[in-house]
């Protein structure tokens, strides 16, 4: 019955922030958009869902399931059936790699992961690869998301092989996945004949998740978590070599405000803590904490053990459970000309208020 309820919740939310993508919205943004505007509902029934066969035989590539590069400020779509792809596009051999992975009723342009997304393009040390499955994991077949993960795996770890057969370099690829695309990224190190160098886990999935798919440890050479739902749509417990515990791991306190559902927008902001990472003066530092993380008591001070930068940063070597506290969204931006994503706040900021 829990699962049941949860899947409902995703699917509304979700599909109504999806809404707000495509409409401006002053004030209150995301607030606006979870409760009062935009409410985008899907004509699809569960008689829709598509599900894909998990290991048949010449099932790559795969039509619904994308690849979109942004670098140097421009975007392309792969062609795969141009074998010689790679050279002649814009890709910047002198970049790191990031594999982007949306979750539940995501795409290439939907919120949260597109805020993440344009994070790394404003940034622009990278080549951002986006991975689009949204044809694949659309409401209101949560369940069907969930089984077609595997063919995601698959498609993608044979499209990443076959770059790096044109010439990407896979010794420092990152695989970023928010919710049930962290097990997406877990999933690709079954289908690629190297070692995945390093997989950054935003609050992964927990409803209808088995042992099967379940981003492990061993997927890659790092794995990084960073629980902000545990327990509830994210996992409970520790899943990667660094864990970090943000406010606790299970409620974020701004999300407490009783208007809005605070389980999925903890869930949801995992994304900005990401996308924080990427703006060196904005970065947290994350204290070593509690081997019950995400579970565990604030530890007392006098605590031993060197504090440790949370998400793009995190030193590969690190391991163990790290705490980090703080009251306000990340990557808002809280007055005119500040660093940050409005869409990562849930009030307006405050310029707005005093003008508006
Ligand atoms: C759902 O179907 C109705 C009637 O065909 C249409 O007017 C509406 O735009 C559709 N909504 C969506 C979200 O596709
Ligand atoms: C981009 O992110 C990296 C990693 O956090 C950081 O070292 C670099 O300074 C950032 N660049 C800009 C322009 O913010």
């Amino acid at each position: 019955m829990q699962y049941i309820q949860s899947i409902k919740l995703i699917i509304i939310v979700y599909v109504t922030i999806g809404g707000y993508a495509q409409i401006t919205l002053p004030g209150e943004p995301v607030k606006d958009a979870l409760f009062l505007h935009g409410f985008v509902q899907s004509n699809n029934t569960l008689r829709d869902c598509v599900f894909r066969p998990a290991n048949a035989k010449d099932m790559c590539p795969d039509p619904d399931i994308r690849y979109i590069l942004y670098t140097n400020g421009k975007k392309e779509v792969v062609d795969q059936t141009q074998s010689d792809w790679l050279r002649q596009s814009i890709w910047d051999p002198l970049k790191e790699n990031m594999f982007l992975i949306h979750g539940y009723a995501g795409g290439d342009d939907t919120l949260p992961i597109n805020v993440l997304r344009d994070a790394y393009i404003q940034n622009g040390s990278y080549n951002v690869w986006m991975v689009d499955w949204g044809a694949l994991g659309e409401t209101p077949c949560y369940r069907a998301a969930v089984h077609n993960m595997r063919a995601v795996g698959r498609c993608t770890g044979e499209f990443i092989s076959s770059m790096r057969s044109a010439g990407l370099p896979t010794d420092r690829l990152t695989c970023v996945g928010h919710s049930l695309g962290s097990h997406v990224c877990g999933l690709i190190s079954k289908y690629v004949l190297f070692r995945m160098h390093r997989i950054i886990a935003l609050d992964p999935a927990r409803p209808l998740i088995t042992p099967q798919v379940k981003l492990n440890i061993g997927d890659a050479g790092a794995v990084h978590v960073l629980h902000t739902n545990a327990g509830h749509y994210g996992e409970g417990g520790r899943g990667g070599h660094v864990d970090f515990c943000i406010n606790g791991g299970r409620i974020q306190p701004y999300c407490e405000s009783g208007e809005i559902d605070a389980q999925l927008c903890s869930h949801i902001w995992s994304v900005c803590y990401m996308a924080e990472s990427l703006v060196p003066q904005m970065r947290k530092r994350a204290e070593p904490c509690s081997r019950r993380c995400p579970s565990g008591p604030r530890p007392g001070l006098g605590r031993i053990g060197i504090p440790i930068i949370m998400g793009q940063d995190t030193p590969l070597t690190a391991t163990g459970s790290y705490c980090v506290y703080d009251n306000y969204t990340p990557y808002c931006p809280r007055k005119a000309g500040d660093i940050g994503d409005v869409r990562c706040c849930l009030k307006a900021p405050e310029i707005e208020n005093a003008t508006g």
